[in-house]
C-alpha cells in the first residue's frame, strides 16, 4: 500500500522523534491492549453490555471510576470535555425550562456552543486578566456573589478551573457562596485541565473534593489516558442522575472506541494504586525544569508560579498546577510564537501552547529528565539570539470591554443574521453586534462573540496575534472580514 496518499497515516509515522511538552500526557505504565486492529469490537458483542446504557463492563468501569475520583457517579466520554459539556448542558435543559447559567470569562467555546445550541442563556462573571502571562484570572467568591445578585434566577454557575495557565479557582469558597445563596444552584466545574488533581495534596483540591456538583475532565490532557477520552463526575445531592443518563444516551455515540474506554479504565486502576506517587514525580520533574531555567537564563524568562506578580493573583486562587511551566518573555522583544516555532523546527521540541508573550510547557508522564535537560539547553541556545528589552509593550486585556450580557442573545443573533447580517471589514466592525465568533486557538476562548458588541480591544488583540503568527479560528481566519448585524 502506498501510504504517501494517506496524510494522517504518514504524519503519525514521523512524530516519534519529538520531545513533547503537550497533551496527550499518556501514562506509559497503564495496562495496554496489544493490537488495536485485532481487538477493536462493537456493541454487537452484546454480552459485554452497552456503553450508552451504562450496563455490563461499562457500568462496572464507571462505578469504579466514581469511587476513585471522589464522585457519586461517573460516565466516560469519547468526545473529550467538549462532548461532556454538551451532555451537562443538555441535562440542564431537561431539568429546567429556559435555564440560565453564569460562566467565567475563560470558558471554553464548547460550553458557549452547547448553550447556544440548546437555548441556555449565559451571563459572564466579572474576570480580570494578567497581560504578562496572557491569563484570565478566576473570579473571587465575592465576584460570583455579585453576579448571583444581578441574576438571581441562575440555575448553574460554571467555572473553568484550573485555567489553561494552571490557576485553580477557589472552588470550595465559591461553592459555599453559591449554596448559601440558593442550594439548588449547581456548581459545575470545567476541570478539563485538572484530572490529575485528585491524587495529591501538592496540587489544589479537585472539584469533587472542593464540593462541586459536577466536574468534567479531559483525562487525556493530564490524567494519563489516550487522546479524546474524558470523564463526567457528579454528586447526587443536587444532580438528578436519571436526567444525566438521559442526556448521555441522547448524545453518546453508539459505536465508541472500546480502546479509548479501556484506556480510561486502565488509568483509573493505575491511579488508584499509584496516583500520588506518579503525579508527585511529575511535580518534581517540573520543579527541576524551573530550577534549571532559573539558574541558566539571564535575563530570566519569568515563570508564572515563581514571579513576584504571582502574589497579585493569590486572593483569586486556591493554588497552582505545579506540573505546568508558564514562561513570560517580557524581557525579550520576541514573541512566544517565534520561540515555539524555533523549538519545534530546530530542536524537535513541541510545547503545549505559544502566545504573544508566553510559552506554556506541560510536564507529561512521558518526559524524561534528559528531555528536560535537552529542552533547557535548547532554550539557553535560543536565548542567546534574543533581543533584550526593558520596555516590551504588553497587549492589554482583549476582553476588557466585553459586556456581562449580550445585546442580543447569541442564538438569536445567529438566526437573525440570516436576514439582516452583513460582512464588513474587521476594522469597521467596532461597535457593531457580532454575528459570529472569533477566537485564538489554543486556548479556544472566544474573543469576539455573536450577540456582543465588537470592541477595539478585541480587534487590536486579534490583529496582533494574527500578525505574530498565532492561529485564528473563525469563518475568515485571514481576519479581513467579519459577519455582523
Ligand atoms: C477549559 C477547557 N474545556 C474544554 C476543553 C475541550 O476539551 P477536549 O479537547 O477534551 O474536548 C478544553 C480544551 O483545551 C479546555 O481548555
Amino acid at each position: 500500500m502506498n501510504h504517501s496518499d494517506a496524510p494522517i497515516v504518514e504524519a503519525l509515522k514521523n512524530v516519534g522523534g519529538y520531545v513533547k511538552w503537550c497533551t496527550p500526557s499518556i501514562l506509559p505504565e497503564q495496562e495496554k491492549i496489544a493490537n488495536v486492529y485485532k481487538t477493536d469490537i462493537s456493541v454487537s458483542a452484546h454480552f459485554l453490555g452497552s456503553y450508552v446504557d451504562n450496563t455490563g463492563i461499562f457500568g462496572e468501569a464507571h462505578k469504579k471510576a466514581a469511587k476513585v475520583y471522589g464522585a457519586d457517579k461517573t460516565l466516560f466520554s469519547v468526545n473529550g470535555t467538549t462532548g461532556s459539556n454538551f451532555i451537562v448542558m443538555r441535562m440542564l435543559t431537561l431539568e429546567h425550562d429556559n435555564p440560565q447559567i453564569l460562566v467565567t470569562r475563560n470558558i471554553h467555546h464548547s460550553i458557549l456552543h452547547a448553550a447556544e445550541w440548546l437555548g441556555v442563556k449565559f451571563r459572564f462573571i466579572k474576570s480580570f486578566y494578567d497581560p504578562q502571562f496572557e491569563s484570565l484570572i478566576p473570579p473571587k467568591p465575592e465576584d460570583v456573589l455579585d453576579a448571583l445578585n444581578n441574576y438571581p434566577e441562575t440555575d448553574a454557575v460554571i467555572l473553568s478551573s484550573p485555567t489553561y495557565s494552571g490557576l485553580s479557582a477557589r472552588v470550595s469558597d465559591i461553592v459555599k457562596v453559591v449554596k448559601n445563596f440558593d442550594p439548588n444552584i449547581k456548581v459545575i466545574v470545567d476541570e478539563a485541565w485538572g484530572s490529575h488533581f485528585h491524587f495529591t495534596q501538592e496540587l489544589p483540591p479537585s472539584a469533587m473534593q472542593a464540593g462541586a456538583d459536577i466536574s468534567v475532565q479531559s483525562t487525556h490532557k493530564q490524567g494519563g489516558s489516550l487522546q479524546q477520552s474524558g470523564m463526567i463526575h457528579w454528586k447526587e445531592d443536587h444532580v438528578n442522575s436519571d436526567l444525566m443518563y438521559e442526556a448521555f444516551r441522547e448524545y453518546a455515540t453508539t459505536s465508541p472506541s472500546y480502546h479509548l474506554l479501556a484506556s480510561l479504565d486502565a488509568v483509573r486502576e493505575y491511579m488508584e494504586k499509584n496516583g500520588r506517587e506518579v503525579i508527585e514525580e511529575l511535580i518534581r520533574k517540573a520543579d527541576y525544569f524551573k530550577d534549571l531555567l532559573g539558574k541558566k537564563l539571564i535575563p530570566p524568562m519569568k515563570i508564572m508560579d515563581d514571579s513576584l506578580e504571582f502574589d497579585l493573583v493569590k486572593d483569586y486562587i486556591s493554588g497552582y498546577d505545579r506540573t505546568k511551566t508558564n514562561i513570560a518573555l517580557t524581557k525579550y522583544k520576541e514573541t512566544g510564537f517565534q520561540i515555539g516555532n524555533t523549538l519545534s523546527q530546530n530542536h524537535k521540541i513541541i510545547v503545549e501552547k505559544s502566545g504573544l508573550n508566553t510559552i506554556l510547557f506541560l510536564t507529561t508522564y512521558r518526559l524524561s529528565y534528559s528531555d528536560v535537560e535537552r529542552t533547557v539547553r535548547a532554550l539557553v541556545s535560543i536565548s542567546k539570539n534574543l533581543t533584550k528589552t526593558d520596555k516590551k509593550q504588553l497587549i492589554p486585556n482583549p476582553f476588557k470591554h466585553l459586556e456581562i450580557k449580550p445585546v442580543i442573545e447569541p442564538h438569536t443573533a445567529r438566526r437573525v443574521a440570516q436576514t439582516i447580517g452583513r460582512i464588513v471589514p474587521l476594522e469597521e466592525s467596532v461597535g457593531k453586534i457580532a454575528a459570529e465568533h472569533v477566537e485564538v486557538y489554543p486556548p479556544g476562548i472566544p474573543v469576539i462573540l455573536e450577540g456582543f458588541r465588537v470592541t477595539q480591544n478585541n480587534v487590536d488583540y486579534l490583529m496582533t496575534v494574527k500578525k505574530m503568527g498565532g492561529h485564528i479560528s473563525a469563518r475568515d481566519p485571514s481576519l479581513k472580514t467579519i459577519y455582523v448585524l
